[in-house]
């Protein structure tokens, strides 16, 4: 598992108390390979692992942001998976566009935030993290809806141009971040419709066999940070290892 990265390496986890983020916890957990594993997320996430140790803030906030960086300092990080991300959110009424009579501007900003901007915050965050020369994976879960290019559908206004925004943030911040660390890759990822709270009142249109469990995709994903180094920092890739049109 990540062989890029060295015996004893230090993976920091956003989005921890999430179905795609937490499996992604236990995949790493299940290997002997890390020495620290770091869950970040709103609430309290536990493992009966003592390599692992949760932060409860909330990175959305510039508080959250600056807490995280105070409490890492400038320790190194290798692996960063970033698993948060939203689609809809029924206490404040938060769900997909059907048309252009469903926008609103309050829903599109809190969905852009989220999704796009706090990634690109969460990277300012740790820059003292992740300089240097050690080798460094950040996996950010995008989405294949975000692709411009490969939109027959339409509608889910939010979600899809937040994503387009994520994948562009990222990609932007792959050419700077490879000045801050030539070792580092940053990468993109479409996880495929995954079981969680995030596509549960979506799941009855996935066609049989296409739900996959968060376990089979954090182990998938994992796979596919594995078999990427800088030359392919800044790209967008599926769950199975192939590109995605922009
Ligand atoms: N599930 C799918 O089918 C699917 C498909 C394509 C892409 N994705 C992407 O995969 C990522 C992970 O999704 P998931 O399926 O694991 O969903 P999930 O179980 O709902 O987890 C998403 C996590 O994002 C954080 N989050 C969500 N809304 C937030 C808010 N308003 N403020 C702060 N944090 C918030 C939360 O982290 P904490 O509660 O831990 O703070 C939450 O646990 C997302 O970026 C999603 O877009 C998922």
């Amino acid at each position: 598992m990540l062989t890029r990265l060295p015996d004893g390496f230090t993976a920091l986890v956003t989005g921890a108390s999430g179905g795609i983020g937490g499996a992604v916890i236990d995949a790493l957990l299940a290997s002997d390979r890390p020495d620290r594993v770091i869950g970040v997320s709103r609430y309290t996430t536990h493992r009966e692992d003592d390599r692992f140790s949760s932060l409860v803030l909330d990175i959305t906030t510039d508080a959250g942001l600056e807490e995280l960086a105070r409490k890492l300092e400038d320790q190194a990080l290798h692996l960063v998976f970033n698993a948060i991300g939203m689609l809809h959110d029924a206490s404040s009424g938060i769900a997909p566009e059907k048309k252009l009579d469903d926008l609103d501007v309050e829903a599109m900003t809190r969905l852009f935030h989220v999704n796009a901007t706090t990634p690109a915050l969460l990277l300012k965050a740790l820059q003292g993290n992740l300089k240097g020369r050690h080798p460094v994976t950040f996996g950010s879960l995008s989405a294949r809806v975000g692709s411009i290019g490969d939109n027959p559908l339409g509608g889910w206004y939010a979600y899809r141009a937040s994503k387009a925004a994520h994948n562009m943030l990222i990609r932007t911040a792959a050419i700077e971040v490879r000045r801050l660390n030539p070792n580092a890759t940053l990468l993109s990822l479409h996880p495929g419709t995954t079981d969680t709270p995030l596509s549960l009142p979506f799941q009855s249109r996935v066609p049989e066999g296409k739900l996959f469990t968060p376990a089979f995709v954090a182990q998938r994903l994992l796979q596919v940070l594995d078999h990427h180094g800088p030359e392919d920092s800044g790209s967008f890739l599926d769950w199975d290892d192939a590109s995605i049109l922009w």
